[in-house]
C-alpha cells in the first residue's frame, strides 16, 4: 500500500510538473485555486466553515485549512489574510482549538476592540462559506511535551484563547486535568468567553481550581482592587512560587506579573504571550514630519509616534507585515534617508539602507521609506 501511495505521489508531481510547463508563468496551483481554493499549494487557505458567537463582543470562527496545513502546537497563533474593501489586512490570533481535531478543522476566537477594523468585521460580518489566507502555525508560548506538574494559567479577555488549546488538549491528551490553578480576569461575569465550558471543567474536574475575577461592578465603573496584586494572588494561589506559570491578557497585567516575579527573582517560571509588542516611554520631545514612500511617490504627514505601517496604511497603502509587533519581520522596509525611533527600545537609526521593522518604528522628522 505505502508503495502504491509512492508511486502516486511521484506521478502526480510529474504530471504536476508538466503542466506547470504550459501554464507558465503561471503554475498548476494557480488555476486548481479557482476551482477550490483550498487546493492550492502556492499559498495557504482556509475555509470559513462555522461561526459561533461567544459573547456579545467575541466570536469563534472555525476554519478548515486546506493543503500545505501543518498542526499546531496548543497556545500557538496562525497569521490570517482579512480582505475588507479592496485591501488585505493581516492580523495574528491565537487558535482556540486543540491540535488534531478529527475533523481537520482548527478555531480562532476573535474579540472586537475598540476602533478595530478587521476585528469588528471578523466578529460582525464575516460569512460562511469565505476563504481566508492563513499561515503557518507560530509561537513559543507553549506547553513544554512532558506535562508541568503544577501549572498556573492567568489570563484576563480574550487573552483566554490559546489558554483554551491548553486545557482543551489536556482533555483531549490526557483525559482529565492535572493539579491546575486558573486566575482569569474579565470586566463581568456575561463577559467571560468560553465561561460555560471553564464553569464544567471547574466542576467536573477535581484539580482544576478555576478564579474568575470580575473588575467591574454592574454600572461599569472600573475597580482598580480587583485587578492583579500581590495579595490576591498569595490568597487564590498561595503555591505560586512553585508553580511554571503561562499569562496572556493585556499589557497592563502582563507588566505586573513581570514585576512581580522578577522581585521574587522567579522570572524563568513565567511565560507570557503578548498581544502587541512591549513600548518604551514616548520621549518627551516629539518630532512630527513627513514620509516619502519612495516606490510609490507618496508624500504623508507623520506625528513621531505612530508607527509607520499605521502612517502607510492610512496613506492608502497596502504594506506587507504579519504579527504587527516585532516578531515576524513581515513588514522589513528598506530606509532610504532620515531616522526612525525604534518604538519598543527608544533607539533611533539613521542608516540609509538598513531594514526597519515599520509596525514598531515611527520616524524622527523628513523621512524616506522603500514601499
Ligand atoms: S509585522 Fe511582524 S515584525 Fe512587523
Amino acid at each position: 500500500m505505502a508503495i502504491t501511495n509512492t508511486v502516486y505521489q511521484k506521478s502526480m508531481r510529474k504530471f504536476s510538473q508538466f503542466v506547470d510547463m504550459f501554464a507558465y508563468p503561471l503554475r498548476l496551483s494557480h488555476y486548481l485555486e479557482l476551482i477550490n481554493p483550498l487546493w492550492t499549494k502556492h499559498s495557504l487557505q482556509a475555509k470559513v466553515v462555522k461561526v459561533w458567537d461567544e459573547t456579545k463582543d467575541s466570536r469563534t470562527i472555525t476554519l478548515r485549512p486546506g493543503k500545505g496545513w501543518r498542526d499546531h502546537r496548543a497556545g500557538q497563533y496562525i497569521r490570517v489574510g482579512v480582505p475588507i474593501g479592496g485591501m488585505r489586512h493581516t492580523r495574528t490570533y491565537s487558535i482556540s482549538s486543540a491540535p488534531s481535531n478529527r475533523d481537520g478543522c482548527i478555531s480562532i476566537t476573535v474579540k472586537a476592540i475598540k476602533g478595530g477594523r478587521v476585528s469588528h468585521h471578523l466578529v460582525r460580518d464575516l460569512k460562511v462559506g469565505c476563504y481566508l489566507p492563513i499561515g503557518d502555525p507560530q509561537g513559543e508560548f507553549v506547553l513544554p511535551d512532558a506535562m508541568p506538574v503544577h501549572p498556573l494559567f492567568i489570563t484576563a479577555g480574550s487573552g483566554i484563547t490559546p489558554v483554551m488549546s491548553m486545557l482543551r488538549n489536556y482533555m483531549r491528551e490526557y483525559r482529565g486535568l492535572p493539579d491546575l490553578t486558573h486566575i482569569h480576569y474579565a470586566p463581568h461575569a456575561y463577559d467571560v468567553i468560553f465561561g460555560k465550558e471553564l464553569e464544567h471543567l471547574s466542576k467536573s474536574q477535581k484539580h482544576y481550581k478555576l478564579h474568575r475575577i470580575f473588575t467591574r461592578e454592574l454600572g461599569d465603573s472600573v475597580s482598580a482592587k480587583l485587578h492583579f496584586n500581590a495579595d490576591q494572588l498569595d490568597k487564590l494561589a498561595p503555591d505560586w512560587r512553585e508553580r511554571e506559570v503561562w499569562a496572556c491578557g493585556p499589557a497592563s497585567l502582563l507588566d505586573s506579573l513581570e514585576e512581580h516575579w522578577k522581585k521574587e527573582g522567579l522570572s524563568r517560571n513565567l511565560h507570557l504571550e503578548r498581544f502587541r509588542a512591549k513600548f518604551a516611554e514616548v520621549p518627551t520631545e516629539i518630532t512630527s514630519g513627513k514620509i516619502k514612500f519612495t516606490k510609490s511617490e507618496l508624500e504623508y504627514d507623520t506625528d513621531g509616534v505612530t508607527n509607520l505601517l499605521r502612517v502607510a496604511e492610512d496613506a492608502g497603502l497596502n504594506p506587507a507585515h504579519g504579527c504587527r509587533m516585532g516578531i515576524c519581520h513581515g513588514c522589513d522596509c528598506t530606509l532610504v534617508s532620515g531616522s526612525v525611533r525604534d518604538l519598543r527600545t527608544g533607539a533611533v537609526t539613521s542608516e540609509s539602507g538598513e531594514k526597519i521593522q515599520i509596525c514598531v518604528s515611527a520616524s524622527v522628522g523628513d523621512i524616506e521609506v522603500e514601499l
